[in-house]
């Protein structure tokens, strides 16, 4: 048994790879593509909390990223403590749990909006009429770009994931629109300077940690990080919800007893995002790079090595959860691992839940009786995203 987490026909279902390798291969080692994986749950979790030993530095996918590239504007999400936690710490003083929770009639309005109009048409494509617009408009809004910006940041994010078909380099046109995208931060971010809003980028702008410079004096984020933040967001934040929210509306459809149970009784809504995010995990795995040997399961893995730790196949391991295999929305999911754990734990994670509750609390008020043909579905090809590009829906 293989684990290629390029493949198409991995993609279409990798559950049944992950409980081979749980159960043959805890410990695996592709030698084509170089990089071992850690299958089993309790693995995953004791390595997700050892970030001394399993380090981001040098990027979180197969695809080892070129660290100089990120200098400029450097991401928390690819840098270990002390340069990890001092952005985090900052970052923490802005994205507050209040900030969030303040968003939630923003985000009610606009899934409103989104979706009354596939009421009338009795149905759509739910990522590009609902998933993919939603997550945007809130980041949009939380970072304080302006109105007539938007399409425009909009268009560029999209060209920027542009890739050609079976083509591992970054095509001409997407770095030419990542290049005007991180030129457009750096504009707003030093009109800000000048003109604060209301918004995070202000907030950040703002932010301060006591003690932190080298002279014991308070220190600030640099333009530079906060555009590597407003990046970070613009993937990190948009991407994941609109794969969990369509697949949640694959998988509503599929299991009709317990989209009943969602019906009948909406309190069961957000513990359903909890088993939506078990189920199929729209973030696959975490890459890290051994800071040293270690050895699992009597077998030894060099230091600088690429470890995959699949937090998808963790979250469906039988040794931890009964009866994984079956989607449950009343399931009680103790530590599931679909944000990831320990310092690099999804500093969104508030936001994701609350944009799929108040999403699915409109979606089951308009649409109690629906279907999807899944032969129709189309599903993205990245090397750790899993989810669809496109899903049909129509009134049952
Ligand atoms: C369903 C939606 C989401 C999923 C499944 C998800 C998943 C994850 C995972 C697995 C990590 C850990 C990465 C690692 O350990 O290498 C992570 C980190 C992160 N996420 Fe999310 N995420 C979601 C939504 C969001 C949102 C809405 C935002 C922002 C608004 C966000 C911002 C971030 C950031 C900034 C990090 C890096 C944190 C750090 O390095 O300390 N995510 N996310």
């Amino acid at each position: 048994m293989e684990l290629n987490p390029f493949s198409h026909e991995f993609h279409e279902d990798p559950y049944p790879t992950y409980r081979w390798l749980r159960d043959h291969a805890p410990l695996y080692y592709n030698e084509a593509l170089d990089f071992y994986a850690l299958a089993r749950y309790r693995d995953v979790l004791d390595a997700s909390y050892d970030w001394q030993t399993y380090s981001s530095a040098e990027g979180t996918t197969v695809e080892r990223m070129d660290a100089q590239l990120f200098e400029m504007t450097p991401m928390m999400i690819f840098l270990d403590p002390p340069r990890h936690d001092r952005l985090r710490k900052l970052v923490n003083r802005a994205f507050t749990l209040r900030r969030v929770a303040g968003l939630e009639a923003f985000i009610r309005a606009t899934a409103i909006e989104l979706l009354e109009p596939l009421v009338a048409r009795g149905g759509g494509d739910f990522v590009h009429d609902v998933s993919m617009p939603l997550p945007m408009q809130v980041i949009f809004t939380l970072l304080g770009v302006r109105d007539e910006d938007r399409r425009q940041v909009r268009e560029c994010m999209d060209l920027s994931l542009e890739r050609d078909a079976d083509t591992p380099t970054i095509p001409e046109r997407a770095m030419s629109a990542m290049a005007s995208m991180v030129g457009y931060w750096f504009d707003l971010v030093s009109e800000l300077r000048r003109k604060p809003n209301e918004g995070l980028i202000s907030a950040l702008l703002d932010a301060e940690v006591e003690g932190e410079g080298d002279d014991g004096k308070p220190t600030r984020l640099s333009d530079g990080e906060i555009v590597g933040f407003c990046a970070l967001l613009g993937s990190a934040g948009n991407e994941t919800v609109t794969k969990l929210l369509g697949n949640a509306c694959v998988l509503f459809a599929r299991h009709r007893a317990e989209y009943a149970r969602i019906l009948e009784n909406p309190g069961h809504i957000p513990g359903s995002v909890e088993e939506v995010l078990r189920y199929t995990s729209p973030s696959q795995y975490q890459g890290r790079t051994t800071t040293r040997d270690v050895e699992w399961h009597g077998r030894r893995v060099p230091r600088g090595a690429r470890i995959l730790l699949l937090t998808a196949s963790a979250n469906r391991d039988e040794r931890e959860f009964p009866d994984p295999d079956r989607f449950d929305v009343g399931r009680d999911v103790p530590i599931a691992l679909g944000f990831g754990q320990g310092i690099h734990f999804c500093l969104g994670a508030s936001l994701a839940r609350l944009e799929s509750r108040v999403a699915l609390e409109e979606f089951t008020r308009r649409f109690p009786r629906y279907e999807v043909d899944e032969r129709s579905c189309v599903r993205v090809h990245m090397s750790n995203v899993h989810g669809y590009e496109s899903v049909p829906f129509r009134v049952a």
